[in-house]
């Protein structure tokens, strides 16, 4: 594919994207079905969701094509990732983009509804550092509807265990480097290309002011991501699929 033909296909940038982040997460569509199952099983097949920090709106993406009668607000503060969301998605009706700050204490204000069946998010809290990320999680505890659920599926470090999380870094790493003879873009490249881009040129040239290369943030534990979920409201919070370095997170309220 030329540069050129990537600026006006969307669906293009949708599966370089997708590429880009399995180099992270060669599991990356399992934990996304998982997501999907346990909304299925907790809120049924035509759920109100919010897709927090949703990046390109994978997540929508996958919940759409599973679920054709659900409905979907996706929050981010990226305007490239935002743009290829936006190019995608454009005259579906079942699909609304916010652009928000998720540290901003009124970002919920910017939502069109005031209470969601779901809020899924994936590969975007660690942005977050704990103490605005337990401000969020308090905030979600009003968004959920009752009977509701919040899910995160993300990096989560025990940190008990400094050994084993070590060597499990480490084999990661190692393999990733192994693995990837495809030439496939990691994140530098992949914001390189666009960067090149004319039509993501600018909005790349905007998040780079926003965020950086990347932001910072932590990997707080599973046990932390429950008792926080608990003290925002939820009832019961739990794993419901994990890796050797990431886990799912289930909240119900
Ligand atoms: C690695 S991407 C993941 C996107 C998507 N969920 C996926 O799985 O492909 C992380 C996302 O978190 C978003 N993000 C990070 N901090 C944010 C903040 N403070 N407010 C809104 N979005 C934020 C980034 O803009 C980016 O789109």
């Amino acid at each position: 594919m030329t540069e050129s033909a990537r600026s006006a296909d969307w669906r293009s940038w949708q599966e370089s994207w997708d590429r880009q982040q399995e180099l992270y997460m060669p599991d990356r569509e399992e934990r996304f079905r998982v997501m999907l199952d346990m909304v299925e099983a907790l809120v049924g097949p035509e759920p109100r969701v919010l897709d927090l920090a949703c990046g390109t709106g994978s997540i929508t993406d996958r919940l759409l094509r599973r679920f054709p009668k659900a409905t979907s607000t996706g929050v981010d503060l990226d305007p490239a990732l935002l743009a290829i969301a936006r190019g995608t998605f454009e005259g579906d009706e079942r699909v609304t983009f916010v652009t928000a700050d998720l540290k901003d204490p009124r970002w919920p204000d910017t939502l069109p509804h005031g209470s969601y069946d779901a809020v899924l998010t994936a590969t975007a809290l660690h942005w977050l550092y704990s103490e605005p990320l337990a401000v969020l999680y308090g905030q979600l505890g009003g968004l959920v509807r009752d009977g509701g659920v919040f899910m995160n599926a993300d990096r989560m470090t025990d940190p008990d265990t400094p050994r084993i999380n070590a060597a499990e870094h480490d084999h990661r790493h190692t393999v990733r480097d192994r693995t990837n003879t495809d030439g496939t873009l990691d994140w530098a490249d992949w914001w390189a290309l666009a960067a090149k881009d004319p039509v993501l040129a600018g909005p790349t040239a905007e998040r780079f002011r926003l965020f950086g290369a990347h932001a910072d943030g932590d990997t707080p534990s599973l046990r932390w991501h429950a008792d926080t979920l608990r003290a925002a409201g939820f009832g019961e919070a739990r794993a419901v699929w994990s890796s050797p370095s990431d886990s799912l997170v289930l909240a119900v309220k």
